[in-house]
């Protein structure tokens, strides 16, 4: 079968979060399934040099404001198609626009999602049509409207929920102007508390949506966790499958990988090079205790007030501490508050950095992931993978991949990582206190890096889940 993915972000054109990991894995994970995914995006800046050759296979003279027209072109084996439009999309910062979102994010990204439907309808110009149209976030969800307002259609629809957190919200008076018609503005299709949701009308409207790990599926049905949705999604519940993310093995496996110095479960001996070369590239000293690490967006959602709430704690029992990470300016000045007062014992690189935080997973002892909420999360599979131990707490993904050490779970050598609840500052403490103990048994806890290292985090059984529910659907 033939998928058309729709994404804002994709792994190795452009990333600023896991959507991108997770947009860039698909086609390789559901091609041995028998499904050619074809990933379309926008063209921003320097993407379609990225790509090289390309052929224009679709094109409108007028679409919100300007013409547009679809570059088809190749990354690695995966098939891209570009959406060129200089209008929307011909801008420098992030592709939400930086600091503050674009006030046309609503047109942006309506586009992106007009052009969908159009493909999933009509097909390229040679021909090629999709069977299942697959959006990712609120940059996709009007796709799915779009497709079912244009009337029947043979096309199948797919919602992926990566955050919910991020709506798409737009005012309701552009609903015309965005082309939706004026009887989905009720509160059961398009209409999230007076104002227009382009997450909520893919969530309304796609014939099955999917989230990325089971625990947020659940997590999702409730008032805690739904943001003001469980209400919808509890009423799709039959439709609403959490499928995990899989880790990309060709870029993240310790043997292989040529930023670090390589080790594996059978050589974890070799990992010691990389813990020393990365206490020195941050200007760290080993006070005995463990090197914890944290690669985040460095957001309220992701905990860092509770890291920087537990870091003195941490230091003065002898842990050292290197984080990477960029966002909100409060976190930003407290880490850097941090680093002066505890000189040597925690670093901080602010910015985005893939090959450091490769050299990261693999000189930590432990991976810090305090989030609030997560919908799956990647960076404990990738702390798993490389021996870096994951502290997590107890929430969506993160409770799906890690096995917590508690003592029973130690003495039936299950335990893969720490895991902590309520997410709040005390219980965090606790969690990073537990972390010294198990690190000052060093052979049961080469035992547990071993363990996670063996885990299977890989896209086999992700795969094959997402190509059985698009055979489901096109069935
Ligand atoms: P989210 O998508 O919510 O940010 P995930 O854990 O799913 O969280 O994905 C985050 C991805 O971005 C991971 O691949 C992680 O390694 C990467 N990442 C986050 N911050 C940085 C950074 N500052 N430098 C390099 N990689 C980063
Ligand atoms: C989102 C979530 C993260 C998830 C990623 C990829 O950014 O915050 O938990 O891993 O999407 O699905």
């Amino acid at each position: 079968g033939r998928v058309l993915s729709v994404t804002s972000e994709m792994v190795p054109l452009i990333k600023t979060g896991g959507l991108a990991d997770v947009a860039g894995a698909l086609p390789a994970a559901l091609s041995p399934h028998g499904w050619k995914v074809v990933t379309l995006l926008p063209a921003y800046p320097g993407v379609a040099a990225k790509v090289g050759r390309t052929e224009v296979v679709w094109s409108d003279p007028a679409l919100f404001g300007g013409p547009v027209q679809v570059l088809r072109g190749m990354v690695g084996a995966a098939t891209v198609l570009l959406l060129d439009a200089p209008h929307l999309y011909d801008r420098a910062g992030t592709p939400y626009g930086s600091p503050q979102d674009f006030p046309d994010n609503p047109q942006r990204f309506a586009a992106l999602s007009w052009v969908a439907s159009r493909i999933a309808r009509e097909g390229l110009t040679d021909g090629w049509r999709p069977d299942v149209l697959h959006g990712h976030d609120w940059q996709a969800g009007f796709a799915p409207a779009y497709l079912r307002y244009g009337g029947e259609t043979p096309v199948k629809s797919v919602m992926t929920i990566h955050n919910i957190a991020f709506k798409g919200m737009a005012p309701a008076a552009m609903l015309g102007g965005l082309r939706l018609p004026f009887e989905g503005f009720n509160a059961n299709e398009l209409e999230f508390w007076g104002q227009l949701s382009s997450l909520k009308a893919g969530l309304a409207l796609a014939d099955a949506i999917t989230t990325v790990s089971p625990t947020y599926a659940a997590e999702l049905m409730r008032h805690e966790f739904g943001m003001g949705l469980e209400g919808l999604l509890a009423h799709r519940a039959a439709d609403l499958h959490g499928i995990l993310n899989g880790v990309d093995e060709a870029v993240w496996n310790p043997e292989t990988d040529p930023a670090i110095k390589p080790f594996g479960r059978a050589k974890l001996a070799a990992r010691r090079a990389n813990k020393l070369a990365l206490l020195a590239e941050f200007g760290l000293t080993d006070a005995g205790g463990p090197l914890a690490i944290v690669v985040s967006r460095l957001t309220d959602q992701k905990g860092i007030d509770l890291l920087t709430a537990c870091a003195a704690d941490f230091v003065a029992q002898g842990g050292t501490l290197a984080v990477l990470g960029a966002g909100e300016p409060h976190l930003e000045e407290a880490m850097k508050d941090l680093v002066k007062a505890h000189p040597g014992r925690i670093g901080l690189r602010l910015g985005y950095d893939e090959a450091l935080s490769h050299r990261m997973f693999a000189g930590g002892d432990a991976v810090l992931v305090p989030s609030r909420f997560e919908p799956c999360g990647l960076t404990q599979m990738y702390g798993l993978r490389y021996g870096c131990v994951p502290v997590v707490a107890l929430t969506g993904g993160l409770a799906d991949t890690v096995i917590d050490a508690n003592p029973m779970a130690v003495q039936a050598q299950v335990a893969t990582g720490i895991q902590f609840h309520p997410v709040d500052a005390l219980a965090f403490a606790q969690a990073l206190r537990r972390l010294h103990d198990l690190y000052a048994d060093p052979k049961g806890w080469a035992l547990m890096q071993k363990r996670g290292m063996a885990q299977a985090l890989g896209w086999d059984t992700s795969g094959s889940t997402y190509a059985k529910l698009y055979e489901s659907l096109t069935a």
